[in-house]
């Protein structure tokens, strides 16, 4: 019912919405005023979480796009490596875990079984699994060793949005209280992170305020037949789901690509007017991959591209390669994709509807597959 949507026309317009709330709501009470971390829910010992060697991530969909982008920050801030596996593929590589193996299984249903059958797997081999989760009391928080509740409330739309942005912050936290434990993480570069953590959820709020260009954008891309995101470090994860959205919603052919390997093939799909959405790292930070994605931007634009960019406030040099330009507040580069998917999801959520698609509902999607 329209009670139900809260006054919105979807579900997943309404989750969109709800965005800033989820984030905050999933970082209250797990962080305290001098910016140390407490998980307590992460009932693994803190000395067996000193012993980890290895990380290994596992989940689908949407969830899985999450994993990938939570591999940059756990490698970058506990130097512990870290591998993301779909849960569908995992098991059947005979994958090589041992006690010292923590593997993360993110769910927002927590009833997927490709991710369950994954954990069940691991924890045959004696890894430790800890599950993030967004469902309370479901099967796989309650076969894993400890779980780390995304607090988006409940999300009904097939589509992933809010749930996807708390999973990402769920797995910050992971990665800092891994870096708090082991010690290799100072104190202070915690709490900077910390900070700059509780200021994204007001940064998601202010996208989502100026989201209207970008709905006019989608509806004048919707007779398009194919659409390609690129992005580059944890800008690609993010493309990834720019691209899984479109598919879910407008059912458009849309593809994802790390920019780096455009040149390694891509390119040849570029053409006359093809709509790319780029979505480019902070200017400041690693300003040698800036360069490169600018240089990206200029190669597919001269081939014809239509080039629709998510860039920083205050990146000027991108400014006049972007045939249309969203711009989203600064952050620190690892945190850029709480930010950068917004836009994308907007714009799936608007073509489908300028395509007349069911957007709570798409075509042959569920929203929690329990079958392998
Ligand atoms: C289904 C949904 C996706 C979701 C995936 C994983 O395919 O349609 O939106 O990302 O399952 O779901 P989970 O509940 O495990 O996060």
């Amino acid at each position: 019912s329209a009670a139900e949507k809260g006054g919105y026309d979807y579900f997943m317009l309404k989750e969109i919405a709800e965005q800033p709330k989820a984030v905050s709501d999933t970082l209250l009470g797990r962080i305290d005023g001098s910016g140390s971390l407490t998980l307590d829910e992460v009932r693994i010992p803190p000395g067996v979480l000193r012993e980890v060697d290895k990380v290994v991530i596992v989940a689908c969909g949407t969830a899985f796009h999450a994993g990938l982008i939570a591999k940059y920050a756990i490698e970058h801030w506990t130097r512990i490596p870290c591998e993301v596996e779909l849960a569908s593929e995992f098991r059947y590589r005979d994958p090589i875990l041992d006690q010292r193996t923590l593997v993360v299984a993110i769910s927002q249903s927590g009833e997927t079984m490709d991710t369950l059958m994954a954990l069940r797997h691991a924890r045959e081999q004696g890894a430790k699994v800890l599950a993030i989760c967004n469902t309370n009391g479901s099967t796989i928080p309650r076969e894993s060793d400890a779980v780390l509740y995304t607090h988006a409330g409940p999300e009904v739309a097939v589509a992933s949005t809010k749930a996807f942005l708390t999973q990402l912050v769920a797995c910050y936290l992971v990665a800092l209280y891994l870096g708090q434990v082991r010690g290799t993480k100072f104190g202070d570069e915690i709490r900077d992170v910390v900070r700059d953590l509780s200021g994204v959820s007001d940064a998601v709020g202010r996208v989502l305020e100026t989201m209207e260009p970008v709905r006019e954008l989608a509806r004048s891309l919707a007779h398009k037949d194919t659409v390609l995101f690129l992005g580059r470090h944890v800008g690609y994860p993010v493309a990834l789901e720019g691209a899984l959205k479109l598919k879910e919603l407008a059912y458009m052919h849309a593809e994802g690509f790390a920019a780096g390997e455009l040149k390694h093939g891509p390119i040849a799909l570029i053409e006359e007017d093809l709509p790319v959405v780029v979505v480019v790292p902070s200017p400041r930070g690693r300003s040698v991959l800036h360069d490169k994605i600018v240089s990206n931007i200029q190669e597919i634009r001269a081939r014809g591209a239509r080039t629709i960019v998510i860039a920083e406030e205050n990146d000027e040099a991108v400014a006049p390669y972007a045939d249309h330009l969203i711009r989203v507040p600064a952050t620190p580069t690892l945190l850029q994709p709480l930010v950068a998917t917004v836009p994308l999801q907007v714009f799936a959520c608007e073509l489908a509807t300028a395509r007349g698609n069911e957007v709570d509902q798409p075509r042959n999607l569920a929203k929690s597959v329990t079958v392998e």
